[in-house]
């Protein structure tokens, strides 16, 4: 769609929120996230994996996802074949999948590219345990992820622990109110848009994931509601009632879509197979052939994308105010501290404050399309 998927405006707020996080100073700003909220089991990680288009979540029974995923998305102009193969990437060989286009960062681990999606996977797992021990307990301190892939829209979503109502195991007793608490607490930002996902073969009425979203968007002005598990509905049975809003109607709407099964999975079927299946299943389902560029996973990621710009465009006059309020506090601050009260804190402050000068420049001035578009 033109500019609208120009990263430049999105990947300026991913650079902000990363400042922030380097620092461990609290977020003073809301910056738009996209949180996946739902049950256990629901398909939240399968529509995760869809939207990136590979394989790189921890997968298992129980709570997988014990800590949130900020998982940032950016595209990426793929790499010309006559550059010839970076040096970095040596070290991936034998990796048949390797792509020296498409690698994740973690930013706990700074400057370490990740080629192999199957080492992402098991640096989330070790990074998971690393904080919350071995008895399937959660904590909130979040793991950031960036992708870079050509194949991928600018786009930031966090990954949270499915909503579960029995502890397993050694699990603390009060897991559902602790994991309950963590959701709660992301998507009551007033920034936060809610990805809601709930399995087509459940009653809508029972979602978990809709019901915490209406506690804090009662209104549903920032839910969008993905409809997994279409594919194993019962015959004669569909969501388009859901779809055209007469059941809970939410002002972003719904997108239907399918994803592997656990089948598919064991067998180690590719993602890619994975999609054509999708397009295939809305194309020709009788239910939903006359809508079906309405449905399945590139156009949930193509509506996501344009929310979130949308989204970061309104919020921007508030984000601008906040950001040039605590830039003249910490310049404030720096001035009454001399260099030997700061010492070896004096760099650090010193880069927050160059940062954010040159982040913010960036919004301000920014040349892309999409600055262009948007009315500051
Ligand atoms: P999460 O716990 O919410 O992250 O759920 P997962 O993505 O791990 O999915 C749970 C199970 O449901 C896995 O076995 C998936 O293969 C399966 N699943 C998810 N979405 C679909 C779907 O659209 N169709 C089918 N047939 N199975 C799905
Ligand atoms: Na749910
Ligand atoms: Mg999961």
């Amino acid at each position: 769609a033109g500019g609208i998927s120009d990263p430049g405006l999105i990947t300026t707020v991913n650079k902000l929120q990363d400042v922030f996080t380097t620092v461990g100073v609290q977020n003073p700003i809301d910056l738009p996230q996209i949180v996946v909220v739902g049950s256990q089991s629901s398909g939240k990680s399968s529509v995760l994996e869809n939207i990136v288009g590979r394989d790189f979540l921890p997968r298992g029974t129980g709570i997988v996802t014990r800590r949130p995923l900020v998982l940032q998305l950016i595209n990426r102009a793929p790499v010309a074949k006559t550059n010839g193969v970076k040096e970095d990437v040596v070290s991936t060989a034998g990796d048949k999948e390797a792509n020296i286009d498409e690698w994740g960062e973690f930013l706990h681990i700074p400057g370490q590219k990740f080629y192999d999606f199957n080492k992402i996977r098991d640096e989330i797992v070790k990074e998971t345990d690393a904080k919350t021990g071995r008895n399937a307990g959660i904590s909130p301190a979040p793991i950031n992820l960036r992708i870079y892939s050509p194949n991928v829209l600018t786009l930031t979503l966090v990954d949270l622990p499915g909503l579960t109502k029995v502890p397993v195991g050694d699990q603390p007793r009060d897991i559902e109110r602790q994991i309950k608490e963590m959701v709660l607490k992301q998507i009551s930002k007033p920034n936060a848009i809610i990805l809601a996902v709930t399995a087509a073969n459940t009653d809508l009425a029972n979602s978990d994931g809709l019901k915490l979203a209406r506690e804090v968007d009662p209104e549903g002005q920032r839910t969008i509601g993905v409809l997994t598990k279409v594919d194993l509905m019962d015959e004669g049975t569909d969501v388009v009632d859901i779809l055209a809003g007469r059941i809970i109607p939410l002002r972003l709407g719904y997108v239907p879509v399918v994803n592997r099964g656990q089948r598919d999975i064991d067998n180690k079927k590719a993602i890619t197979a994975a999609l054509e299946n999708e397009k295939h299943f809305f194309e020709n389902h009788k239910a939903y052939r006359n809508k079906s560029s309405y449905c399945g996973t590139p156009y949930l990621a193509r509506k996501l994308n344009l929310i979130l710009m949308m989204h970061i465009k309104q919020t921007l006059p508030d984000i601008k105010t906040r950001i040039q309020a605590s830039l003249q506090k910490y310049s404030q601050e720096l001035q009454g501290l001399g260099d030997s009260v700061l010492g070896d804190n004096h760099n650090i402050v010193l880069n927050i404050i160059t940062e954010f000068s040159n982040e913010w420049r960036t919004v301000l001035e920014g040349n892309s399309q999409d600055l262009s578009s948007i009315e500051l």
